[in-house]
Order: structure tokens, then sequence, then C-alpha cells
């Protein structure tokens, strides 16, 4: 080409979570039975969506204005039903103007970096849900700027690791919060919450919550949303979605609720040029934003929720009482979501280890496809071959910890009890532990 056409980021765009997935067909087409522990879609992973909600959505879509635009900001019902929500759950105040509908948070995180100034940096949680970290990345074209959830301290953020990047780098702009955390499951402690918005107070930086998994926390730790926290001084947006809570993440439906705008005239028109950039797009999936009110609104969703967040809090307690079992890996229990990330200790995972596999063509296949790689997609790669089970490595999620992360997703307790076991058996004959 004449002129350099690629991107400054086009490097930092990764997203091991579906990249994985060519290896896993690969191997499906020379008879392995794959078991999809990768991807976070409860749908594809069997979950039933209730017919109370498959009912609202038909006959939400006889509503010739379904098949419409919508405003750009979102459709008024769903934005009016956000406001009134708050109001009753948290006494928190919030414009309808300042909700923002997109096609999925996946859309909105995207937004919210692209339209960023170029040398402002967010920090972000390390592990790292890529989407983020790539995102932010590819905007800078430099790598993610990161602060340490701790793996040896329930993954809590290490505040004292924000405090100095935030003091040293000035280019740092904003903090991001993953709350509840992919991949970990880890809920952030409300102190630490409001230690976070204390730094973003004393440096003048905004923040970003993104809380996809807000009703799906189960363990000790009850989620705070930051709205609760933020006071009405520090500038923040908050992520919430229906892909993960309905579930229905084929709706492409999120949004962004813009908190303190006004405090900060550059905050302002930051969260303007997001609206415009909105209105050159026309506006986000109509369908799933005029249901919004009726599902959540119902007196069925809380319940239907609840239930589900049981279910990953049995088969969270069913995968640690197995990994807190095996030598030298570390396995906090997660508190919401539905994940579980496994980190193995300095050392354990090696370039020379492997598991047995009896069909020639799939070991010759396997042992092409680890070369090269980070040890702990090795170790992926060998479960994947041996057992079937397709999961991430963490190296994916932008760290340098070792390990991987499985869903709990799977609706049959056996099958998911079984699925552990194999991970555990593996684990052990792969590293020589036992
Ligand atoms: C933390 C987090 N944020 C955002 C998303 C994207 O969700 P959506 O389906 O709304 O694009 C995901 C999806 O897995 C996620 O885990």
């Amino acid at each position: 080409m004449r002129t350099n056409i690629v991107h400054e980021g086009a490097d930092e765009l990764t997203y091991e979570i579906r990249g994985i997935v060519r290896v896993a067909e690969r191997l499906r087409d020379l008879g392995v039975d794959i078991v999809w522990e990768n991807i976070g879609d409860p749908v594809a992973k069997g979950e039933h969506v209730p017919d109370w909600i498959k009912d609202i959505v038909a006959e939400t879509m006889c509503d010739d204005a379904s098949f419409g635009y919508s405003p750009t900001k979102g459709v008024p019902s769903a934005r009016k039903f956000i406001v009134a929500e708050r109001v009753r759950e948290s006494g928190v105040t919030l414009d309808p103007e300042d909700i923002l509908f997109f096609n999925g948070l996946g859309d909105a995180i995207s937004n919210v970096y692209t339209y960023l100034r170029r040398s402002a940096r967010v920090i972000g949680p390390c592990p790292a849900y890529p989407t983020h970290s790539s995102a932010e990345a590819a905007h800078a074209g430099a790598p993610h700027i990161t602060y340490t959830l701790d793996h040896r301290k329930n993954w809590y953020p290490n505040l004292e690791d924000i405090r100095n990047k935030v003091r040293y780098n000035p280019l740092v702009a904003g903090i991001l919060i993953i709350n509840p955390d992919n991949p970990t499951g880890m809920v952030y402690p409300k102190q630490v919450l409001r230690e976070i918005v204390s730094i973003a107070r004393e440096y003048g930086l905004f923040l970003v919550s993104d809380e996809t998994y807000a009703r799906l926390s189960y363990g000790r730790e009850k989620m705070t949303p930051l709205y609760e926290v933020i006071g009405s001084d520090v500038p923040a947006i908050v992520m919430r979605g229906l892909s993960k809570e309905v579930p229905w993440p084929g709706s492409r439906c999120g949004w962004i609720e813009v908190y303190n705008k006004d405090r900060d005239p550059v905050f302002a028109r930051y969260a303007k040029t997001l609206v415009d950039a909105k209105m050159l797009e026309v506006c986000s999936t109509t369908l799933p934003q005029l249901a919004l009110p009726s599902i959540v609104g119902d007196s069925r969703f809380a319940e239907h929720v609840r239930l589900r967040a049981e279910g990953y809090r049995r088969k969270a307690d069913i995968a640690r009482a197995v990994f807190s079992r095996i030598p030298r890996v570390i396995a906090p229990c997660p508190e919401s979501s539905f994940y579980y990330s496994v980190v193995f200790e300095d050392g354990v995972l090696g370039g020379d280890q492997s598991l047995p596999i009896s069909d020639p063509t799939i070991r010759d296949f396997i042992g092409r496809e680890v070369e090269g790689v980070a040890p702990d997609k090795r170790f992926v790669l060998y479960l994947m071959a041996a057992t079937g089970v397709c999961v991430v490595p963490l190296s994916g999620f932008n760290t340098d910890l070792t390990g991987f992360r499985m869903t709990l997703l799977e609706p049959d307790e056996k099958k998911f009890k079984d699925t552990v076991e194999r991970i555990a058996a593996a684990i052990r004959a792969y590293t020589g532990n036992s």
C-alpha cells in the first residue's frame, strides 16, 4: 500500500475467549467431543429462558414500533424505568437524558474508548476482560495499563497499585472497575469502592463501572453499585445490560448511565461526544428496549435471577471443593457471575509438559498448535485434545499469571462435577502433582 492503512492499535485486538474456538472446532472435526466452557452465554450452554419472558418478547414484537428506529439515546419508557429503579433501590437521582443505549455493552465499551482523547488512558483490572483492555489499548495504540487483582487476597484490587499508577502517570484520566468481575467472579467490597472513588476525587479522574453481572451475585460480599458510593462530585459511567441477567445476549442491548456529568465541563463534553457518535449511528436495537420494563419490572424477575445465581453458587462450591485439593493451585471461590478462574503457582507450568493422547492425528495436530504458545495456553490445548474440555487460558486476559477460566453455566450439575473432576485429573497428570 502507498500509505500504511493499519491502525496503530491493530495488534492490541485479541479475544482468546473466541480465539480458542478455531482449535476446538478442528478437534471436533477430528472426533473429539468438545465441552464448551469458554464462552459466557447461558443460552448457548442450555439454560432455559422462562416462557413468561418469551411471552413478553412475543407480545412486544407484535407492536409495529418494535420494528422501527428508536430515539438515539434509547426508548423513553426504558430510560424512565431505569431511573425509577435507581430511585427505588438506592434513592439515587438520575436524569433519563443521561442514559444512552447501545447495541450490547460490547458496543458501549468500544465507543467509550474510541471517543476518548488519544492520549487519555483508563487504567483497568488485571486479569482483564479483553473487550475493555483491547479496546482501551487499541484507542491508545499502546498496551493497556492495569492494576492488580490479587489472587492471593480473594482477587481484591490492590489499592496501593492503583494509587501509585495514578500518581505517577498523569495520562491516566479514568479508572475502570468491573464489578462483579469477569474473569474472576469477584465482587469489590464497598470499602474498596469507596477508596477507588476517593482516588478518583483526589486526582480529578472519572470512573467506568461495568456492572453487567450486578444481579448475579451470590457470595458473602453484597454487590454495591457504584452510584451508591459515588457521591455528587466524581464523574462516572455505569454500564448495565440484558445479556447476562435475562439472559438475552442475542438482544445486543446494554446501556450507560452517566453520573455527575455536569461537575466537570471536560467530562460533560466527552459524554456529549458519545451521544453525538450514537446519533451518526442512528440508534440501538429497539425490541429489547421496549421489552425491558415489562421483563425487569415483572414480579417474577427477581426470583428468576435469584434462582439462577443460587445455581451458580452451588457449582462454584462444587468446583472449589475439587480445586482446593490440588497442590500449588490457587482457586479463590467466586462470589458472583458465572466464571471460575484458577491460577497455577509460579513454576508449575513449563514448556515441555503434555497429556497422553492415543489418537496419532490428534496428537500431531495439537503438537503443532502448542508450538511457541504461552505455558497456560499449552495446558489448555492439551486439556482440550485429551479430555474435550474447552476453557480459556488466563494469559488471554492480559495477565502474566498462568491459569485458566471456566464457566459455571452447565445446567446439569452432575455433568458439571464430572467436567471439573476431569480438569482436576488433567492438572495432576500434566503437572505431575498428585
Ligand atoms: C464484564 C463484561 N462486560 C461486557 C460484556 C459484553 O456484554 P454484551 O453482551 O452486553 O455486549 C461482557 C460479556 O461477556 C462482560 O463479561
